[in-house]
């Protein structure tokens, strides 16, 4: 996702206003992501934070990451996101204490979304890498991730082909969805069904709809 809008006169109140907020609330629930929500505002205001960081990307969002500890559990050696975006799942994943989580990997093809999710992920630059590369570029044997997730497969052409670079028996978990009119989903799936026949995973551990108000959203867990 391009961006092209600066904030002017009009709108650095607004900045100003969601940034107090941001660190209260940060203050409050002494989360490392809403502090990063906090500096991603103040260092880049062109980012669409309040987008990505919008109730329904959140619970859909918070889905995969109760659905994983229940499914597959808690402890990761290296989580590979790909289409990470500002890196928000990673932080999720990295600030819960449930989970032991020792390295997350946050690949995006975009090369302006990888210094704001390095800001986002703050907290954790011992564990956080933000890369800019293209998922169908990598060489996933040599990254080693015990866990590969994808939750932006509406968003890239050919879903299987780019599952066919993953080493056999990884454990991955993708979302998609159908929302059809957004310019930039160029790959919806009508249902559930469907997407478990577009990504034709080895096991499947987990296949799941959640309703939103605009969309449904998909999910699947299990082996490639
Ligand atoms: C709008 S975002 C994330 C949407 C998704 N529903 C979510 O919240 O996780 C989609 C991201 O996928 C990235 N992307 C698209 N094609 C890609 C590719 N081939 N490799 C890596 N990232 C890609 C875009 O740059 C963008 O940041």
């Amino acid at each position: 996702m391009k961006h092209t809008s600066h904030p002017t006169s009009q709108t650095s109140d607004w900045y100003e206003h969601a940034f107090d907020l941001a660190r209260g609330i940060a203050a409050y629930t002494q989360s490392p992501l809403i502090e990063g929500v906090a500096k991603v505002i103040a260092k880049h205001p062109e980012a669409h934070i309040a987008n990505a960081f919008n109730h329904k990307q959140v619970a859909c969002k918070v889905w995969a990451r109760d659905t994983l500890l229940s499914v597959a559990g808690s402890s990761y050696a290296r989580i590979a996101i790909l289409g990470g975006w500002y890196g928000i799942l990673g932080a999720m994943l990295l600030e819960d204490a449930r989970f032991n989580v020792a390295a997350v990997d946050s690949f995006d093809i975009d090369p302006d979304v990888e210094t704001v999710a390095r800001t986002l992920n703050y907290a954790f630059p011992e564990k956080f890498r933000a890369v800019t590369a293209d998922m169908y570029a990598i060489d996933y044997t040599t990254l080693g991730a015990d866990l590969v997730i994808n939750t932006s497969c509406e968003h890239i052409a050919d879903l299987r082909s780019w599952l066919d670079r993953i080493p056999a028996g990884t454990r991955v978990l993708l979302q998609s969805n159908d929302y059809f009119s957004e310019p930039t989903h160029i790959n919806c799936v009508a249902s559930v069904e469907e997407f478990t026949k577009q990504a034709a995973l080895s096991t499947i551990e987990f296949a799941g709809a959640l309703p939103t108000k605009r969309y449904t959203r998909f999910m699947l867990i299990g082996t490639v």
